[in-house]
């Protein structure tokens, strides 16, 4: 046996075989593609196109010195601004001592996993990494069907038949709205509905809220509201602040699951010891709020709406049906009316649709197999994001508050999103 192999055989079962992200995957190959000269629309990964707010990045500036360890659980004064923070938007109480602050919150999900004895349930389709991470800690997973007719939403028969089978049996159910891959969110009712289910069944829900506030209207509502004691919000500065880079998640947990804080902030402890000091002092800032904040949001969720609605109505004019998001910069549009057209040019699953497309178009997305979707169903991620974010804030500035955003303003400021679709449009028309 040579030595490589040998070391080889010592790779964790659960990690052996596993690949890189989806995300990260579809980001590195459009980043070869682009270094080979090829023109590429980067819309696989979803990073946010608009540059943090300026008094954010004052902050930061202003506290880059602050070098020292901080307590595990969160700086202080940001699980004050978090814990204000959900009074304010959800009129929620936390006690600041029940925010726990993280490298980004996939970080603290994975944690959340390791920490809590319990299977996974999520709907598919769902973020890429959920399962994965429940896979590398060995929890077994459940996926919960949804219908595109119905949004792509968790109906609240699915997880009462899940939950029916085995009352007792300890579950994490991961909700995320509005929703990556799809954009959709859920009403209010749907959400006590969803809760007085949860409540009935002592799940624990982890309600994933990343793109909370970029629901177009600002109208978020989170479902802590209906179930508080069973619910961890989960948030940070990665999707409304334009900071992923700053690696900076939240989860607020309810005083009834103490317990787990206590655990997960154990295992934070020997794990990634506390969060970055600069970043978080620059974070009080964030989750502050006030005037110039406010809006950068309403700025950034009306560009959001524009480009995707002008995405949707084109691409459904094609003959995809795309259930239209609410918030977000996902869509998420289904193939399936052109199957035979496109078996027809040798496309028969989500991932052979998506290498077409990125070799035809030069459009790298996401087949709806890396969300749990099935295979054959030809479902798509386009993360309407490749455009100067900085340029669009800019000029929309032009453009009273309250009336929609023209053509002419996507074909200016938003022009690689506009070529993109176009070219998809073409391609579904099979030209
Ligand atoms: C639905 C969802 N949840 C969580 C995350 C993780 O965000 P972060 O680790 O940057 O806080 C992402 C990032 O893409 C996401 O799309």
């Amino acid at each position: 046996m040579n030595q490589q192999s040998y070391f080889e055989k010592h790779l964790n079962l659960n990690v052996r075989g596993l690949p890189v992200s989806a995300t990260l995957g579809i980001n590195e190959l459009s980043n070869k593609l682009r270094a080979e000269g090829k023109q590429v629309f980067k819309m696989g990964l979803g990073q946010s196109p608009f540059p943090v707010p300026q008094p954010v990045i004052q902050e930061l500036q202003a506290n880059a010195h602050q070098k020292d360890y901080l307590p595990v659980r969160g700086l202080p004064a940001l699980q004050d601004a978090v814990s204000e923070y959900y009074q304010r938007t959800q009129g929620l109480n936390f006690n600041p001592a029940n925010i726990l602050v993280g490298p980004g919150s996939k970080e603290l999900m994975f944690i959340l996993q390791l920490a809590y004895y319990g299977d996974l349930v999520i709907p598919t389709p769902s973020w890429v990494s959920y399962a994965p991470q429940a896979h590398i800690i060995g929890r077994h997973v459940y996926w919960l069907p949804t219908q595109r007719d119905n949004r792509w939403l968790l109906t609240p028969d699915e997880l009462e038949k899940l939950c029916q089978k085995d009352p007792t049996k300890p579950r994490i159910v991961i909700l995320n709205y509005p929703n990556n891959p799809t954009g959709c969110s859920y009403t209010d009712n749907e959400l006590k509905e969803l809760a007085d289910v949860a409540r009935k069944y002592h799940v624990i829900l982890l309600s994933d809220e990343i793109y909370g506030e970029l629901d177009f209207e600002g109208r978020h509502v989170s479902i802590a509201r209906h179930y508080p004691e069973g619910t961890i919000i989960s948030s940070g500065l990665s999707k409304w602040c334009g900071a992923g880079g700053w690696r900076l998640g939240t989860f607020a947990f309810p005083a009834a699951l103490d317990w787990l804080l206590e655990g997960m902030a154990a295992v934070s402890s020997e794990t990634f010891t506390a969060t970055s000091a600069p970043i978080q002092y620059a974070a009080v800032r964030a989750f502050r709020g006030g005037t110039r904040i406010e809006e950068y949001l309403k700025q950034s969720r009306r560009i959001l709406k524009a480009i995707v609605e002008r995405a949707c109505t084109q691409l459904n004019s094609k003959g995809a049906i795309v259930a239209p998001p609410q918030g977000a910069f996902y869509i998420f549009p289904d193939f399936s009316p052109l199957k035979e057209k496109l078996a027809a040019r040798g496309i028969r699953t989500s991932t052979e649709m998506c290498e077409k497309i990125l070799a035809e178009t030069g459009v790298a997305i996401l087949p709806g197999s890396a969300f749990g979707r099935p295979e054959h169903e030809l479902t798509c991620r386009i993360a309407l994001v490749d455009f100067d974010g900085a340029k669009a804030l800019a000029a929309v500035e032009r453009y009273p508050l309250g009336e929609a955003l023209p053509e002419a303003f996507l074909v200016d400021c938003c022009f690689k999103i506009v070529e993109a679709i176009d070219r998809l449009c073409d391609w579904a028309n099979g030209s």
